[in-house]
This record gives C-alpha cells, structure tokens and sequence, in this order.
C-alpha cells in the first residue's frame, strides 16, 4: 500500500497524513528503514535517527539496547551514518513521492557553528526539492537536545543556559526562511521550574514582529537516563558478568515504564503553552512519545496535548506493523 495524501493535522509547515510516527530511533538509521516507515499506509510522518554531522563511532561491544517486559533500555550515542547520508535518503524517499507526508530529520551537535551548518545542510536539499517555495514543506527539522548516554555530553535540555545559544541558531534559520519547521527533542523532566525554564528560554527567541515563534514544536519526550535493570528482566546472559542487562550497567529507559513521566511531561508543557501570556507561544505544538504502543497510547497523549504521537520502543519490539494497531 502506498501511503495515504489526505492531510490529517499540520504542524507549522509540515503537513502529516495519520496520527502516529516512529520517533528518532536505531529502527529509523538506513535507507530500508526509513523506505519502509516511509511506505507504511499507517504512519503520518518519519522521523529519521539522530545524525551527528561526522557520524558516531559506535561500537557494537558497549553501545547496546536490551527489552525487558515494562521497557527499553539503551546506551547508545548517535547515528553512526553522518547528515550527509539521511540528506541523500531523504531526498531520495522524497523526489518522486506522491504523498505530502512529511520527514523530520533529527539532528545534534553540542557547537553552534556546527548546528548552523548542518541546517544549511539541509536547507540546501530544501531548495533542491522545492521545499521551501510553497507554504507547505515536507522536510522538518528536529534538534535532539536531551540525549543521555554520553557522559561527556551532558543533555543542554536539563540546563538552559547551555540550551539557549543553540535554540539561538534554529531562530536564526527560522527567521531567514520562515519555511521551515523546526522543533526541539527534550528530556523527561520532573520538577515544574524545568519546565518554565525551557519555555522561558525559547519564548526569549521571539521577535515582536512575528506572529510565530521560531519553535514550531516540542518532542516530548526522550529516554531517562541513568536507569538500570539486571540480566534477568532482559532474558540474556549477564554482560561482562556483571548481571546487568547493559554493559556498564546504566541506560536510558523508555517503554511502557516511561509512559506515565511522558503523558505528564506532554499535559505540563500544553497546559503552559495553553495558559502562556504571548499568542506565538501558544502556537507551539507538542509530539507526544514514551510508552505508547496501542491506540489507548495515543489516545491519552491526545487528551494530554499532543498533536502527533510517537513510538520507539513499540517499533524496535514489533517491526513497522505497530502503526496499523495504533491507528485511532
Ligand atoms: C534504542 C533506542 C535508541 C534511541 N535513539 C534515539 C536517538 O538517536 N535520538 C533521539 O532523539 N531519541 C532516541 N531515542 C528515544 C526515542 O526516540 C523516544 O523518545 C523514547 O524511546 C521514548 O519513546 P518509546 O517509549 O516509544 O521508546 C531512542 C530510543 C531507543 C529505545
């Protein structure tokens, strides 16, 4: 089946066909993957794995994920293909494609300078496909803020200050093409203060004469790190002996067992956002993702905010099929 065209909810410029989507994910890193996510009649967008401008060393004896019977857990950093790779895939899946369904493509880099120049990066593909001629767009951008298993790298989404030089950059792309979608993955918080001090950050980008905010939308939310399950809840042997389910012990979870910090997480910002004093604020969307894996999933994100909802974890364990039993 080919995918669907009718539009079922938009998000600034881009324009999804269905309510659910893969988040970014080892399940969305190749050209396979994403044709396959892409072609599925039952997702309403794609989201590719983060890519890092270079690619990430990975290596396969530390940089593992394991599936226990209430969640993931992963300690993986990024994609190890680099920008250069998905802007090859994207404008591949995208040239000929009939539908309007559109492709997000997650980015990081903790440097400004070499976030600045993966946008260009990709507003150059834009250009390329037409993309950024209309007042619809099939290319959106999302800058994973929040990931975190590097410990070199601490998330910036967990320290504003170190946040806003970046969301800095994603304001200046958007105020040069107000074209593009742009949004921000960001992490499991849990106190309110983390919560008005990310939106206080952004609604800092806002210019007075802009109707929209630079942020188109928040992902909400990535893994929580610093978890730990034994050998035994992921049915494999101990690794290295030490009877946990990842090497080195520590991960970031997801899965039915983030389910509950997510839909939280999805219903605070909405309801900031919804009660937030400027009118481009309260333009900002949310994605709603942690635990979901049926349509009672998408449901409570729905009813807690969001706009689009999606899944990692539900995709790893059942393959692309998950979408068609998500359908609400
Ligand atoms: C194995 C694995 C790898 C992930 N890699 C990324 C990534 O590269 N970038 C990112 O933004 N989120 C990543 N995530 C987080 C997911 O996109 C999602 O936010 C999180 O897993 C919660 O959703 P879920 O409960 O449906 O898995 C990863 C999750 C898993 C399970």
């Amino acid at each position: 089946m080919s995918p669907s065209s009718a539009v079922y909810t938009t998000i600034h410029t881009l324009e999804f066909t269905g309510p659910v989507m893969n988040s970014a994910c080892p399940w969305a890193s190749n050209l396979e993957d994403l044709t396959a996510l892409y072609n599925s009649p039952y997702t309403g967008g794609v989201t590719t794995r983060t890519a890092t401008a270079e690619g990430f060393k990975e290596d396969p004896a530390i940089h593992q994920h394991a599936f226990t019977a209430i969640a993931s857990l992963n300690c993986y950093g990024y994609s190890p293909f680099p920008l250069p790779d998905y802007l090859g895939w994207v404008h591949t899946l995208l040239e000929h494609a009939s539908s309007r369904k559109p492709i997000i493509i997650s980015i990081t880099s903790d440097l400004p300078s070499e976030i600045e120049g993966m946008i260009m990066a990709i507003q150059y593909v834009r250009r390329e496909l037409g993309d950024t001629s209309g007042i619809t767009s099939r290319i959106g951008i999302e800058l994973n803020t929040s990931c975190p298993n590097i410990a070199s790298k601490p998330p910036p989404s967990y320290d504003p200050q170190a946040l806003l030089p970046l969301l800095q950059v994603l304001a200046k792309a958007v105020y040069k093409d107000p074209t593009l979608t742009l949004g921000i993955k960001l992490p499991p918080y849990v106190i309110p203060s983390q919560f008005t001090g990310v939106l206080d950050a952004i609604a800092s980008l806002q210019r007075p004469e802009d109707a929209r905010n630079p942020i188109s939308f928040l992902t909400c939310t990535n893994t929580l790190g610093g978890c730990i399950f034994g050998s035994d809840e992921a049915g494999k042997e101990g690794v290295q002996g030490e009877g946990w389910a990842l090497p080195g012990g520590y991960g970031g979870m997801a899965g039915s067992a983030l389910h509950a910090v997510s839909l939280g997480n999805v219903h605070r910002f909405a309801t900031l956002l919804a009660n937030h004093p400027s009118d481009a604020m309260r333009k900002i969307s949310i994605i709603g993702v942690g635990g979901v894996e049926d349509a009672a999933g998408v449901k409570r994100m729905h009813k807690a905010g969001a706009t689009m909802v999606e899944c990692a974890t539900a995709l790893g364990r059942h393959g692309v099929d998950v979408f068609e039993k998500m359908q609400t």
